[in-house]
């Protein structure tokens, strides 16, 4: 079978690099070039010793030296639309995990997208546990009438709440199509119960020694339900990547979010 080409955008990164490294061992892909705005040297050495791949920080070089299937993202917000418009004019297909882009750039991502018969998979979270982890809290949400979140994260992480726990306390909201109740004492010092979204407190825990960690507590009479996803390393996210990366090219056009890859959408 014909290996997917690909490209890595941000390859210098935290993120780039665990892409390089997953990548190179999934015997369906090749690992055909990197760029990033860091690159100093014109080839970078493939972790697993088969040989070293051009870099640069010129993506259009890159995609034309090199001619992927698939270009893999994770740069930042300011970068992608320059991205997308290069690769789309390429023909190449789209996996962006930066996260950041505005509903504005994602219409955009999709008229490109479909323009240039090309599919591009955005995820904000490319974690299959904590995608699980949003779906089941949906489930949950429509059963019980009470949620709070707890999300805890590294402590530089600048953002807070997370985006995660703002997005899954909206969809937990939009699955039982109302607010949580919250019939809880008026606070006596301001900020000791958190942040109100849609009915469910969020509270944010940033400490040394946390990566990615997320709780969401579910209250009805008599009982409660904890759902909690904890992000041990990046590894977590490769098999999402590589899930993208395979399907990417049977789409045209905007794929938003893993848990349509994963068919969790329609159930
Ligand atoms: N979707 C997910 O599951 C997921 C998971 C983790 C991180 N992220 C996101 O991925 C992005 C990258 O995260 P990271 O921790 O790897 O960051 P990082 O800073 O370690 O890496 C970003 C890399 O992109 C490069 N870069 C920046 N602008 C560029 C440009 N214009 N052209 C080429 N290269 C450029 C930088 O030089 C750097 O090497 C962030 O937006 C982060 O929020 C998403």
């Amino acid at each position: 079978m014909k290996s997917i080409r690909v490209v890595v955008h941000g390859a210098l990164g935290r993120m780039g690099r665990e892409v390089i490294n997953a990548l190179c061992h999934e015997p369906e892909m090749q690992i055909v070039g990197a760029v990033d705005l860091k690159a100093a040297e014109d080839y970078l050495p493939l972790p697993d010793d088969s040989g070293t791949v051009p870099v640069s920080s010129n993506l259009d070089y890159i995609l034309t030296t090199c001619q992927p299937d698939v270009l893999v993202d994770f740069t930042t917000a300011k970068a992608i639309m320059l991205a997308v418009l290069t690769a789309t004019k390429h023909n190449v297909n789209l996996v962006i995990g930066t996260t950041g882009l505005t509903a504005d750039e994602l219409s955009e991502i999709d008229r490109l997208a479909i323009e240039h018969k090309v599919g591009a998979v955005v995820a904000p979270n490319f974690s299959l546990g904590a995608v699980l982890m949003m779906h089941l809290a949906k489930v949950a949400a429509k059963y019980l009438d009470y949620a709070e979140i707890i999300e805890l994260h590294h402590h530089q992480k600048t953002d807070s709440p997370s985006g995660t726990a703002l997005s899954t306390a909206k969809a937990m909201a939009a699955a039982r199509g109302k607010p949580f109740y919250h019939l809880l004492p008026q606070e006596k010092r301001p900020g000791s119960r958190g942040e109100q979204v849609e009915g469910v407190t969020i509270h944010s825990i940033r400490l040394p020694g946390l990566l990615a960690h997320q709780e969401v507590i579910l209250g009805g009479p008599g009982q409660t339900l904890i759902i909690r996803h904890d992000t041990i390393s990046r590894e977590c996210y490769m098999p999402g990547v590589i899930l993208a990366t395979k399907d990417v090219a049977k789409h045209k056009g905007l794929v938003y979010g893993l848990d349509t890859l994963l068919g969790l959408q329609e159930e």
